[in-house]
């Protein structure tokens, strides 16, 4: 029998009683984490987002029927009880906030009933990911995650703050609207109205944020909902969160400005962090030679080095080959891992060729000095003592070799850098490290469309000294674009815009579009620029990574209330469904049938 409210009001949350409120009564409301029947006395753990507190029944405090009804009690009734705050009889709780006190229950509701759980709602759950997906609304009361949640209002709150004090408006853009390009695959939405139309919904804000400078509205925020089709990883959603930005008469720098003393703000305000200012900045191809990523885990060092020169004319083929190719050959230094056993080290061999490479050369030097090399056959003793001193081989160390095509070589060992920093423990939680990444190429080629495609989007400004360049040279085109990086994850980027027509122009040329296909797709930007338009600069957090790192969690998942898993689908609500016929001929849409 569920009893109501009825007139009865929560004084505060269970963890909010404190010491000081020792002798005085208050109600509580929440669930029953755990209920201990010692006879005569019963003990409950009362759960809600503050954390527990523990209740105490016992006959004489609480009438005869209350006290029968207490001893109905199982883990995840929804309870209200009034009661006294009293210092514990028993042992203090160390692990709980309210370990030093309990309530002595006077009257008790029992609110609502509850089936045994699938799983325990406990922190640090065991039970597999899917289950708990499953059944969400309950993994959502496990405190890992409310707190996660909670981390995240407070830093949107923040953010609103933040922003709002250095005069930025938050403005809404539509979700229906035209598909932006962002460079992913768009999600859909069929018009009901214009049969066999549909309207993209948002990967970013990006055209309307440019168009609202236009329309003269100067410093705009949004916590905004972007959509990408793409596949999952650990830090992927095809919906999340961004917290995006644009500014008007600016240039790098004041972007980079606004955001630093932001970041500032928020950990010092959420973690009680320093940020120190200014954040490093390195371009973007100082990022690749020594880290071989654009988006460099700062916590440890294991910088590549490029040896290139020193094995140039050497015995060993697969070195000289990949260079005639035009190629490059680097290495990293894994310090102190001389000693790998050789399964180990074919395990990492194995892990590089996963990225594309033919294998990976190595040199293990022992504490007295001896080598173990996967190619020292093929080598003099002199070419080897060059190789190791180039990479400042010392007793014990690991020297690891790729030799490819430059990009392939600075994947690998990117990578490579990364799992060996894993595996040597190199990885602090705690440690934060920023770095701007600057000056990103505004072009990549693609093999699969034959033509060079905007690495950022195709309204980002090269950088002026480089505009020559596109015509002759566009890979080498740098552009005015900057990510910001923390702890090897790319929280944000961004960048100044194009607001001049004949650079606009020449940007949709080497890009390949015609000048009707611009217009077919961005006509409305083009047509908006002719009427004036300030200089204007941008920049969007990933806030749910954001969140992610200062929750310390792995999974971007884990601070998402309802996320997806890797196929895309919500396994608590079963979406995406078919849906039924007259859905679809109100759409005028007909499902092919599926071939088997
Ligand atoms: P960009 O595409 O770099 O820039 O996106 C900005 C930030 O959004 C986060 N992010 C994601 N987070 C979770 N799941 C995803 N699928 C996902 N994709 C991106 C990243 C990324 O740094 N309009 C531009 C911004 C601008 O130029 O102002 C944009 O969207 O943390
Ligand atoms: P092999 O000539 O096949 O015996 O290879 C000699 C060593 O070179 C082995 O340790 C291979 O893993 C390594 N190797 C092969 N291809 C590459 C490459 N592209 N870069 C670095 N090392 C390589």
């Amino acid at each position: 029998m569920a009893e109501s409210m009825q007139g009865l009001h929560r004084t505060c949350r269970c963890a909010e009683v404190t010491k000081e409120m020792i002798g005085s009564e208050v109600v509580l409301m929440g669930w029953v984490q755990k209920a201990r029947d010692k006879g005569g006395i019963i003990f409950v753990d009362l759960r809600d987002r503050s954390g527990i507190i523990q209740l105490i029944f016992e006959n004489g405090n609480i009438d005869e029927e209350g006290f029968v009804k207490a001893g109905k009690l199982r883990s995840e009734f929804v309870i209200a009880v009034t009661g006294t705050v009293e210092k514990r009889g028993g042992a203090v709780n160390e692990n709980l906030a309210t370990g030093e006190i309990e309530i002595r229950v006077k009257s008790l509701r029992i609110l609502s009933e509850a089936e045994v759980p699938p799983f325990p709602i406990e922190e640090n759950s065991k039970t597999k990911e899917d289950i708990r997906l499953k059944y969400r609304y309950l993994d959502l009361r496990r405190p890992d995650l409310q707190k996660n949640l909670m981390l995240k209002s407070k830093i949107m709150m923040l953010t609103r703050q933040f922003f709002a004090k250095e005069g930025f408006l938050e403005i809404e853009t539509p979700m229906l609207g035209k598909s932006t390009p962002e460079g992913a695959r768009d999600y859909l939405v069929p018009s009901r109205v214009h049969p066999g139309q549909f309207y993209g919904l948002p990967q970013s804000p990006q055209l309307y944020k440019q168009l609202l400078m236009c329309s003269g509205y100067d410093r705009y925020i949004q916590i905004a909902r972007c959509f990408r089709d793409e596949d999952l990883r650990a830090d992927r959603q095809p919906e999340f969160t961004q917290i995006d930005m644009e500014l008007s008469f600016v240039d790098v720098d004041d972007v980079i400005d606004v955001n630093e003393r932001f970041l500032a703000f928020l950990f010092k305000e959420v973690l009680g962090i320093e940020v120190k200012l200014p954040i490093q900045r390195i371009t973007w191809q100082e990022a690749m030679d020594r880290f071989g990523s654009d988006k460099p885990d700062m916590r440890f060092g294991m910088e590549l080095t490029d040896v290139s020169d020193v094995v140039k004319n050497c015995g060993f083929g697969v070195f000289t080959s990949a260079l005639e190719n035009g190629g490059s050959v680097r290495g990293i230094n894994a310090e102190g891992q001389g000693s790998m056993p050789r399964k180990k080290i074919d395990k990492l061999v194995e892990f590089a060729k996963g990225y594309g490479v033919k294998g990976l050369a190595y040199i293990a030097i022992a504490e007295d000095g001896t080598r173990k090399s996967s190619f020292a056959k093929f080598m003099t003793e002199e070419e080897m003592n060059a190789l190791v001193d180039a990479m400042d081989g010392k007793p014990g160390d690991l020297l690891l070799f790729a030799a490819d095509k430059k990009k392939l070589v600075y994947d690998v060992l990117g990578a490579l850098r990364l799992e060996l920093a894993k595996q040597m423990n190199l990885l602090d939680k705690n440690e934060y490290r920023f770095v701007w990444v600057t000056e990103f190429p505004l072009l990549e080629w693609s093999d699969e469309e034959n033509r060079y495609t905007a690495m950022h989007h195709p309204f980002t400004m090269p950088m002026e000294e480089d505009i020559p360049l596109i015509d002759t040279d566009p890979g080498k085109v740098r552009a005015k674009a900057y990510d910001i990086v923390l702890n090897g994850n790319e929280i944000g980027g961004g960048s100044v815009r194009i607001h001049q027509d004949d650079i606009q122009e020449k940007m949709f040329e080497v890009l390949g579009f015609t000048k009707e296909a611009a217009h077919e797709q961005f006509g409305f930007l083009l047509d908006a620029f002719k009427y004036g338009v300030p200089p204007h600069a941008g920049l969007a957090y990933g806030l749910d990574r954001l969140v992610m790192l200062m929750a310390k969690v792995d999974s971007i998942r884990d601070v998402i209330a309802f996320p997806k898993v890797k196929d895309a689908s919500c396994l608590m609500t079963q979406s995406p469904s078919v849906v039924s016929e007259e859905q679809l001929e109100e759409l005028d849409l007909e499902i092919r049938p599926q071939e088997k």
